[in-house]
């Protein structure tokens, strides 16, 4: 495995692998990440993952400071995980001037994630399309978890006609049902008991709707107080639609509920698909 910090030797060290696979992430691996590099493997030649903390998608006043930066461990993770190359730029490399062109996302930007964290999908889109730009894969895999930013990468994949299949991957649990995070670090262990209480909301919500349930805002108030009731500071409950994240019609059948929340000084978000028979 090499692990290659700038630019210029990602090129170099690229130039003769065109059968290529990406995983972007922002390091401070966990199995989730793992899983991902399981994905990506079987489908190329030669697989790439940058790890690089984005200061464009952090707000002022988030974790971009506190974020853990563990390239040593992570870098041991990777190379037992089978990958080929890491690009672990700093900043300067990415941003050797002032970013003032930017990918401005669809409409999405501006709902759920985007109404919470402005211009964070304008950070992210912007930063992936310019690994995409460096690393050149044919394919680059993304967790579900971060559903709106799935679909977010998806669109400007397609709206741009860039020639890169973006391949989604399930989310990965902890055995009590929290989903893996970075940001799961920073939960107290008293935070920790509490945190799979988000899921197993969702997994509620889920099977009421699987049931037949379709007073969708019922649903969304009975989550959002049972977490207020249990100490959480809910930023949102909501079923939507999976195509576009807008409030499904009566008759929409593949819908996802999705949530975030506070617990402590921690922003959790999950989310589960339903696909109506
Ligand atoms: O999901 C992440 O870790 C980040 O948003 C990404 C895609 C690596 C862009 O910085």
């Amino acid at each position: 495995m090499d692990i290659v910090h700038s630019v210029s030797q990602l090129r170099r060290r690229l130039r003769k692998e065109p059968n290529n696979v990406f995983v972007p992430t922002m390091g401070n691996l966990h199995e989730g990440h793992i899983q991902l590099m399981r994905i990506a493997k079987p489908r190329a030649a030669c697989t790439v993952v940058s790890i690089f903390v984005n200061r464009l998608q952090f707000g002022p006043r988030e974790d971009f400071d506190r974020y853990p930066r563990t390239l040593e461990r992570d870098s041991e993770l990777l190379r037992g995980a089978g990958v080929d190359v890491v690009f672990a730029p700093d900043e300067a490399e990415i941003y050797p001037e002032a970013q003032t062109f930017a990918v401005e996302p669809s409409g999405l930007q501006h709902i759920l994630e985007g109404a919470h964290r402005p211009g964070h999908f304008r950070g992210v889109a912007t930063v992936v399309l310019k690994l995409f730009n460096l690393v050149m894969p044919h394919s680059a895999i993304f967790g579900k978890k971060d559903y709106q930013q799935y679909l977010v990468l998806r669109d400007m994949v397609r709206q741009f006609a860039l020639p890169i299949e973006i391949i989604p991957a399930e989310t990965v649990r902890a055995p009590d049902g929290l989903a893996l995070s970075s940001r799961n670090a920073y939960l107290s262990a008293k935070e920790r008991r509490e945190a799979p209480r988000l899921y197993r909301l969702l997994r509620q919500a889920y099977t009421g709707i699987m049931g037949g349930a379709r007073d969708f805002q019922r649903i969304e108030l009975h989550c959002m107080s049972q977490l207020a009731d249990h100490g959480w500071h809910p930023d949102y409950v909501t079923v939507r639609r999976q195509a576009d994240l807008q409030r499904p019609d009566a008759d929409e059948r593949e819908l996802v509920v999705l949530a975030a929340a506070r617990l402590g000084r921690t922003r959790l978000i999950d989310n589960v698909e339903m696909f109506l028979r």
